[in-house]
Parts: C-alpha cells; structure tokens; sequence
C-alpha cells in the first residue's frame, strides 16, 4: 500500500526509566513525522527531516493541539467480565460467588461471546488499547468467538480458555482431561493465527486441581511459545485459602512454580501480597506481574509495591483487570497506580507510567521485537491523544510547560475523551465522534 505520514507531536518509549534513565527512555518529536505502511512504521522523527526523506507527494495527515503515541498495552482484563463492571461492595471471593460466577455463565452461548466480545475490542480501541493479555470463560466456544472478533480486527491480542474444575459451580467447571483438550484445540486453531496468540489460563490455584495444574503445565511444555496467565495473592483470604489447599508448598507463588506454570512468557496478576523470595523467583523465571491499580482498589485488595519489584528486575505491567477493574482506560489506570504509590511513599514519574503502559506491557509478553513503540519496522499500532480533548484540559494544557506536566496532566484527567483516533496495523479503527 501506499505509505502515510501523520505530523504531530510524537512521543514513545524506548526503555525503562529504572533502568535506563529518564533520558534514554523515551524519543520526543514536538512537531514529528509518523510514516506508515503495510501495517508497519517506515519512518519517524522530527517533520522536516522525515518529510525530506519522502516523496513530494506523500499523503500527508496534519493534526492540531494533539501527541501520537503507540497503542496501549493492557496486560490484565477478561473480557466477559465487560457488562459486570462496577458490581457493588465485595471483595473477592465473595464478588467471584455473588456477581462474576453468575455473569460468566452466559458465555455458555456463543451469540452471547461474539457479541460481548465484539464490545469489549470495540471498547478498548476507545480507550487506545491495542494489545491485551485477555481472560475468557470457561467455554471454548466463546474464546473461539473472541478471537474470530479480534481476528477480523486485526488487533492483537492474546487470550485462553479459563481452566477450572472445582471450588466454582458446576455449571462453569471442566475436567483436567477436557480442559487441556479444549486448550490444545484454541491453541492449534488460533496460536499465531495471523496477530493472534494464546494463554494457557488457569483462573487460580483455588479452582484447579493438582491434576489440572499437571495438565496445564504439560501444555507450557508441549508449546513453547504459547503463554501462561493467572492470578496470584490478590487478596489475604484467597492467599490463606491456597495455603490450605497446598500445605505441600511453600507458599502461593511456589503451588504454580511447582507445576511449571513460571517462564517468560507467563503473566502474574495482581501479586500484591509478596514476599522477598518470591520476588526472587519471579525475576529468576522471566516471569512478569500486572498491576492492576483500579481493581486492587475497587477490591480492597492492597498495595502493589512497584519498588519492590524494581528492586528485584522483575518486569511489571499495567492490567485494567475490567470487571473488578473500574476503567478500561490505561490513562485511567496510571492515574490510580500513581496514587496506590502515594500511598507507600512511592512516585510514579509520568515517562515510566508511559512506559508501563506501552513498552513495558511488550516486553512483558516477549512482543517488543513488534509492538509498544514506534521504532521503524515495529507492527503500526498507534493512538493519537487530543491534548485539548475538554475544556478543562485545554486549560491546564495551556498552563503546562513541558512534556513532563502535560504527560502528568494526560494521566491524570485523561480517559477516553482524550483518544481521538486508535490505529492498528495501519488502519484507523475508532476515530471520537465519527
Ligand atoms: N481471581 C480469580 N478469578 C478472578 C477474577 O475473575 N478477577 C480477579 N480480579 N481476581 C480473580
Ligand atoms: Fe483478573
């Protein structure tokens, strides 16, 4: 096809600012070039010197008052969970009997998953999201619906069929033996179907078998590129419940070490209650943790110590965990994380919660070869972020001095209101008010 070029300012990440510094981590172009073709970045940089090196007769897209930067990438979220959002006054495991259990039923019909489905990737390009590591049912049929949906998208995404067969009630419970069939079935029909990938998906150590953890172990050793994702010591009440459960291990994060659930491309949610050690292990495995700041919250599960886990090399996330989640908005997102921070005296520096939310979400997921920023050759996964998106941000905009303060402000007041336009793989799928 023919190339594209997008003039605004342009920001993305090009390393963690832990580990690289703040000046290192990230390329800022205030009024830069973007060029697109078959699906991927051909050039970027200041404008004069890209437009220079185009044709004369480049189509060109000018933009006011706005930043494009590479789409979101949300490490946490289960997408039949999407019309539960924002279900009152429990904590977990009284919030997975009262509300989600009942809810995820549904996803037994398949018109019911392409459906909601079709919503929840429709709702993640509004929010500039266009990488997810994604939680289905226990239903094979809508995990096959969801990836047809983000297969006709073109979006990519990552996702599994939840195993579990106990402690949930029979009507969303499978067997060792069925849910490794179904797995392996999704996994030859959708693993690296076009952007599509799969996540071995047991919900949490609660709900699976010793036999279905052996069996989920096997599938990881079966394929060795497929991913893992899971739960791990959300809360105080399921973390003692695992510690019944499990006498024989030590500890929560051991029970999945035990059935080799750990290795690069897994993906822990939540871990917000861990010890030194587990730390430890986390980094030594290349496993990586999704914090899910909005759900912790909603929740009242804790505090997620990203220091903590800096201090270990550990690679961390950012996950909207939508429905204990209150937001599918990663600026929304990075707005809550900054103030689980606070909270433990912690900062959270507007470059690295860009980071997290783009760079740091691909790398997590062994991606960042193709996606989390727009480095030339990179998937052409894109959003661009109306600066002047209320009337309120316009104002602040037009006191913000930097790129720091209008990052800060973007993170801060941002949400859907802000993306104006979402790209994946070149083409522009949600434009605001068109
Ligand atoms: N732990 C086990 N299942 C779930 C779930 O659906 N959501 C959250 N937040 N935690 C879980
Ligand atoms: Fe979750």
């Amino acid at each position: 096809t023919q190339p594209k070029a997008y003039r605004a300012a342009i920001l993305h990440s090009l390393g963690d600012p832990a580990r690289v510094g703040l000046e290192a981590s990230h390329a800022y172009y205030p009024d830069g070039v973007l060029v697109v073709a078959d699906g991927h970045v051909r050039d970027i940089g200041p404008a004069e010197e890209v437009l220079a090196r185009q044709p004369a007769d480049i189509e060109l897209v000018r933009f006011e008052h706005k930043l494009i930067t590479s789409g979101f990438v949300d490490t946490h979220i289960h997408f039949t969970q999407t019309e539960m959002i924002a279900s009152y006054g429990e904590q977990l495991l009284d919030w997975l009997n009262n509300y989600t259990f009942p809810e995820e039923r549904k996803f037994a019909d398949p018109d019911h998953a392409r459906r909601v489905a079709g919503l929840f990737l429709d709702e993640l390009l509004r929010n500039g999201t266009t990488t997810a590591m994604v939680f289905g049912t226990v239903h094979k049929a809508a995990v096959d619906a969801f990836f047809s949906e983000s297969d006709q998208r073109n979006m990519r995404m990552i996702a599994g069929k939840v195993l579990m067969d106990r402690h949930a009630p029979d009507y969303l419970l499978d067997t060792p033996e069925s849910g490794y069939a179904d797995s392996k079935e999704l996994i030859e029909r959708w693993h690296n179907q076009g952007r599509q990938l799969y996540a071995v998906t047991p919900r949490f150590a609660p709900t699976s078998t010793p036999e279905q953890l052996t069996l989920a172990g096997r599938l990881l050793a079966e394929y060795d590129d497929v991913y893992m994702q899971t739960h791990l010591s959300e809360n105080r009440k399921e973390i003692e419940w695992v510690a019944e459960l499990f006498p024989e291990q030590n500890g929560y994060l051991d029970v999945y070490d035990h059935f080799g659930l750990l290795g690069e491309r897994s993906i822990f949610a939540h871990a917000v209650h861990l010890d030194d050690h587990e730390c430890e292990r986390l980094h030594g495995t290349g496993s990586g943790v999704s914090f899910c700041a909005t759900s912790n919250l909603f929740l009242g599960s804790g505090l997620f110590n990203l220091a903590r886990f800096e201090r270990h090399g550990v690679n961390v996330s950012l996950g909207t965990d939508v429905g204990a989640g209150t937001s599918f908005s990663l600026l929304q997102t990075m707005n809550e994380a900054y103030k689980v921070l606070q909270l433990q005296q912690q900062k959270l520096h507007p470059l690295k919660a860009f980071y997290l939310a783009t760079l740091g979400g691909a790398e997590s997921l062994r991606l960042a070869d193709r996606i989390g920023n727009l480095e030339v050759g990179k998937e052409a996964d894109f959003v661009v972020l109306d600066l002047h998106a209320t009337p309120l941000m316009q104002a602040r905009m037009n006191n913000a001095h930097n790129l720091f303060e209008q990052l800060f402000v973007l993170m801060m007041l941002g949400d859907d209101r802000v993306v104006a336009e979402t790209y994946v793989y070149g083409n522009c799928l949600h434009r605001k008010n068109a």
